[in-house]
């Protein structure tokens, strides 16, 4: 039982508490080492049965949107949705994120999942739901909090631990949202050391803001504006992202592309990560690599947001 009450999963620093990360990694590895059983599947359906789940996509998801209705329904939930908001919801009529809000609030479902292409959209929505708990599933270049979640449990399931790290994350830093919440995550624990390989137009420098956030965590973070074999040596995670195009980040930048030459010298035992989707930044000949655990790490989606469903809506955890 942790102590720590969660309203709202808007930010990953609202996980900057290792009792609660616990108890929700906890949650998560029960289901997860369950999920064979059938016993315990039929008594985990019962668990939120009766309760609904409004699923509001405004941004294109494949993994996010499909394993939160996933883990609702295996938790026995009702799950309503738009999987085009931005054309099929009254926001192309020009309603305000404000008035769907509170329009959807009065229909009292237990739980909201939010994507959106605006920075601050979901911590906006949750301002006019009424207390109704509201789960940032991506705003803009921001955060993707729940991202976050199964990526850091995707690493203390392969290591047993989340500090003493080497993690390098490549890609697109600037503008994507992924590297964002995880560093936000990680970075509180000072012996992780990261390594941020991006060019400049991708990196943190281009966030004054974002460089000023990471300087003050106690992790250590070096940038590099070029990709070779050498900076990701020893590397315990290597966490490549794509560019952002939609998000005025240009084309992929050819040079960042990760291949299996650039992983040679690093950590046997490390992991390599993605929050997928990929569009070619990172070659299809590192999925022979036993170390890629890309598709592992996605499928550690449900028993991570079927924890969160369950503290959020039947305060259970
Ligand atoms: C990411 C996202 O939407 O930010 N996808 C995901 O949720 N796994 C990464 C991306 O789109 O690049």
């Amino acid at each position: 039982m942790s102590n720590v009450e969660l309203n709202h999963v808007l930010r990953a620093d609202q996980f900057a508490n290792d009792e609660l990360l616990d108890t929700v990694f906890d949650q998560a590895a029960r289901i997860q080492d369950n999920l064979g059983s059938s016993l315990h599947n039929n008594s985990m359906r019962l668990e939120l049965a009766g309760k609904t789940l409004f699923n509001l996509f405004y941004e294109p998801s494949t993994r996010t949107s499909f394993s939160f209705q996933m883990a609702a329904s295996r938790l026995g939930m009702t799950v309503l949705g738009t999987e085009n908001g931005k054309d099929f919801s009254s926001l192309a009529k020009g309603e305000s994120l404000e008035d769907t809000a509170r329009t959807l609030a009065g229909y009292r479902p237990d739980v909201f999942v939010i994507r959106h292409k605006d920075d601050g959209a979901a911590e906006q929505f949750s301002a006019e739901t009424s207390g109704i708990p509201v789960i940032n599933a991506g705003d803009g270049k921001n955060e993707h909090p729940t991202q976050s979640l199964l990526d850091v449990y995707t690493i203390q399931r392969a290591f047993g631990r989340r500090d003493n790290l080497k993690i390098a994350i490549g890609g697109d830093i600037a503008h994507g949202r992924t590297a964002k919440s995880l560093m936000r995550l990680l970075g509180r624990y000072g012996s992780n050391e990261f390594a941020l390989i991006a060019p400049e137009v991708s990196n943190i420098g281009k966030e004054p803001l974002l460089q000023q956030e990471v300087a003050e965590l106690p992790a250590s973070f070096t940038t590099y504006h070029e990709l070779n074999a050498q900076i990701l040596e020893d590397a315990d995670v290597v966490y490549w992202t794509r560019t952002q195009t939609e998000r005025g980040a240009g084309e992929t930048d050819e040079r960042f592309r990760l291949e299996p030459s650039h992983l040679e010298n690093m950590n046997p035992e490390g992991i390599i990560m993605h929050p997928l989707p990929r569009v070619g930044e990172l070659s299809h000949a590192i999925d022979e690599d036993p170390r890629a655990i890309y598709f592992e790490q996605a499928a550690n989606g449900v028993p991570i947001r079927m924890a969160l469903l369950r503290m959020l809506v039947e305060k259970a955890v």
